[in-house]
């Protein structure tokens, strides 16, 4: 099977398995998360499919979206032995998507170059107008309001602490959004990421002028 081949049964296989998801982790996501990591890939010399592969499967295995996460692990496993035919290449992809998580901010950052690209990609697609509609996407789906005056701002989380329901999508901004910019392991990434988080910043702005409205 050559490398195309591989990237179109692994886009298969992951179409089918977000299918339906409405927490912002679907299909598109991965797509999008895909074509910035290809491009961010491209000008730092990586390995593009190394890159492209780990991109395609990077939620496959993610508590937010299932719940059974060992046999889905070694589903991967399986299907990535599989079609890449190589263990040091099938290693390098599960080791990037174990290590490109945030996790409240103690998420640790891929020591490989491909994986700090993935984990730049992955967060890019959390900043700018798209990152805005996830976070109120995500909200809903964990039924929290969009906004609630009432909570504090957590900082230095647990990740028990992060993924519990005492907060608002709009202190999602502050308490994980606002600090990707900062994150970010690439310079290719970095300047993407300055112009999203501006736009974010404009946007709570806004959010705020209209729910302060008085007459
Ligand atoms: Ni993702």
């Amino acid at each position: 099977m050559n490398k195309q081949e591989i990237i179109l049964q692994l886009e298969q296989y992951v179409r089918n398995l977000h299918q339906g998801d409405s927490s912002g982790h679907d299909w598109y996501h991965i797509d999008r998360v895909r074509n910035l990591a290809v491009h961010i890939a491209e000008k730092e010399n990586a390995n593009v499919f190394i890159v492209e592969c780990a991109a395609l499967v990077h939620d496959v295995i993610d508590d937010k979206l299932h719940d059974d996460l060992a046999s889905q692990k070694i589903q991967l496993e399986n299907i990535l032995k599989e079609l890449l035919n190589n263990s040091e290449e099938v290693n390098e992809v599960l080791y990037i998507i174990e290590n490109i998580s945030y996790k409240g901010g103690n998420g640790v950052i891929p020591t490989s170059l491909e994986g700090k690209i993935v984990q730049d990609a992955d967060r890019l697609d959390a900043i700018g107008a798209i990152g805005v509609a996830r976070t109120f996407a995500y909200g809903g789906k964990k039924n929290r309001s969009m906004y609630n005056p009432d909570f504090k701002i957590r900082e230095n989380m647990t990740i028990e602490e992060y993924r519990s329901d005492q907060s608002s999508s709009l202190h999602h901004f502050y308490e994980k959004i606002l600090k990707l910019k900062d994150l970010m392991n690439t310079k290719v990434a970095y300047e993407i990421a300055n112009e999203r988080h501006q736009f974010v910043e404009n946007f709570i702005d806004q959010f705020m002028k209209e729910w302060n409205f008085k007459i």
